[in-house]
């Protein structure tokens, strides 16, 4: 058992790595790492849900967030995360770092590891700028919140963990993302942990929005013939036997939905409404990454309904990041 604040979290059975300074991608997490974040998170949640939500663990330590593109849930809910735990938060953006005055970011990160931050969270416009941090910095902690089209790891831990309070295992389940799957950093982490926690899943949208399908499908070691990843243009037959639908954002800024005839269009064919939902199993959650643009991908009905997660998907996402901020910085320093 490990100690997490005055709880106990069970270890995993396997020699699984249980510490790690930066989180990427989920591309190199092993099942039993995965698990073993949920375990924390448990825990976690639990503080989070005590009347007076405060634990020591991370008193004395220092986390910058770092974002040149806008953010509620995640920025929010690291600050949260990091302030439930005691550690202290600076909030850097584009225009308030040196990066304005034209110093490159790696010396302003390379600044904050200067000032004694612990670990920095980065979203980026540019995909790879959290890993060529992670790559040349010594001593602080990389954690990406979000880099170009390529990877959002800590909201895909958030999903599955959502996921598996409502289903259990994962393995076999029947999992339809639809939406920009092209454009999403989403998509493309969430696919790493649903195809490693066994998942089966339906990649849906209009073809200009869907990616091609071999880069997809070898997402999780699969290939085009046998993979656990599908790509459909149909939601009606997509959506047929699902035990969890996730609608996606349409990322207007990135093409100015001129991928696409016209939104009526996009609307009229992939709309997650009352109707098409119960072509899923009558149990299926409806999810949704965020920000969620209520009327098109999702109508208000559907997106506030009895079997809409989306608020608890923003919920869980302060106890996950509470559990990668205490694994980056308090596991880490225990194994050094
Ligand atoms: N899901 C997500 O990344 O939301 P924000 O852009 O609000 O952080």
């Amino acid at each position: 058992m490990t100690r997490v604040g005055d709880l106990l979290v069970k270890e995993p059975s396997s020699r699984t790595i249980l510490t790690r300074k930066h989180v990427i991608d989920l591309d190199d997490f092993a099942v039993d790492e995965i698990e073993y974040v949920f375990s924390v998170t448990d825990a976690m949640k639990e503080i989070v849900g005590r009347d007076i939500k405060k634990a020591p663990s991370l008193r004395g330590k220092t986390i910058v967030t770092l974002f040149y593109q806008p953010s509620t849930r995640t920025r929010v809910s690291f600050e949260q995360a990091a302030k439930i735990l005691n550690a202290d938060v600076i909030n850097v953006s584009e225009g308030s770092s040196s990066v304005a005055k034209g110093e490159a970011l790696i010396n302003t990160v390379e600044t904050l590891q200067a000032l004694a931050a612990d670990v920095v969270i980065v979203r980026h416009p540019h995909a790879g700028v959290p890993n060529m941090l992670a790559r040349n910095l010594e001593r602080m902690g990389v954690i990406n919140a979000g880099d170009g089209m390529h990877a959002h790891p800590t909201q895909a831990l958030v999903d599955l963990y959502t996921l598996r309070n409502h289903m259990g295992s994962l393995a076999g389940k029947k999992i339809v993302i639809v939406g920009d799957i092209l454009h999403s950093r989403v998509v493309r982490s969430n696919l790493w942990g649903l195809v490693k926690m066994g998942a089966e899943v339906t990649l849906c949208g209009p073809p200009a929005f869907l990616p091609l399908s071999e880069a997809f499908t070898q997402i999780g070691g699969g290939n085009a013939k046998n993979s656990q990843v599908r790509i459909e243009t149909s939601l009606e037959v997509a959506l047929d036997g699902a035990d969890a639908v996730m609608a996606l954002r349409v990322q207007s800024e990135n093409h100015g939905r001129g991928g696409i005839t016209n939104i009526r269009e996009y609307i009229r064919l992939y709309q997650l409404d009352a109707r098409r939902i119960q072509i899923a199993k009558p149990d299926a959650i409806i999810m949704h990454p965020g920000p969620v643009q209520e009327g098109i991908e999702v109508t208000t009905a559907v997106a506030r309904g009895s079997q809409s997660v989306i608020s608890e998907q923003v919920t869980n996402g302060v106890a996950v990041r509470m559990a990668l901020l205490y694994l980056a910085i308090v596991r880490n320093e225990a194994t050094q």
